[in-house]
């Protein structure tokens, strides 16, 4: 079976990432959407919100489920026997950093192959950081996030 993975923070999944994963999970058989549980980089939403907001948004994708990880991506990969890392790429100034992970992805196992999606151009400018931004200051994300987790993202900011 064509077993993918698209990993990322989701602080909080945005309309783009779920483009990217309506998308991919047209090509691939399973698409596991994983969630970086990083001790390290202080997150907006907690793990527990960042992986229901994703369960959420991902109901009416029947191949589509979604976990965390801690530690390497490739690990986690390997463990799960998944062949396809899934990233998006919005602009030229992502490409630099995720040319780098995949190919020190591939360093640490060259079986793992990095497959890019380019943004739906109506995407191109949206980020988790922005929705952030956007939020604190009272603005509408309403266009910004799935409709599923559109009250949580907005909540958050409303207490
Ligand atoms: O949404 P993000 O924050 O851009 O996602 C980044 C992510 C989670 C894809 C990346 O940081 C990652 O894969 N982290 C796990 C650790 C790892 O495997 N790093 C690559 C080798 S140094």
């Amino acid at each position: 079976m064509r077993k993918a993975i698209y990993p990322g923070s989701f602080d909080p999944v945005t309309k783009g990432h779920l483009d990217i994963i309506k998308r991919s999970s047209e090509i691939v058989e399973h698409l596991i959407v994983a969630v970086l549980d990083n001790p390290r980089k202080q997150a907006v939403f907690s793990l527990e919100e960042r992986v229901e907001m994703l369960e959420r948004s991902t109901t009416s994708f029947k191949n589509v489920t979604v976990d965390y990880f801690k530690g390497l991506l490739i690990d986690y990969a390997k463990l799960h026997k998944i062949g396809i890392i899934i990233k998006g790429l919005r602009a030229i100034s992502d490409f630099e950093f995720e040319f780098q992970m995949a190919l020190v992805n591939r360093k640490l196992n060259p079986g793992i192959e990095t497959l890019f999606l380019m943004t739906n151009s109506k995407y191109s400018y949206l980020s988790s950081s922005i929705v952030k931004e956007i939020a604190s200051f009272g603005g509408d994300i309403c266009d910004l996030v799935p409709p599923e987790v559109y009250e949580i993202v907005r909540d958050k900011y409303c207490k």
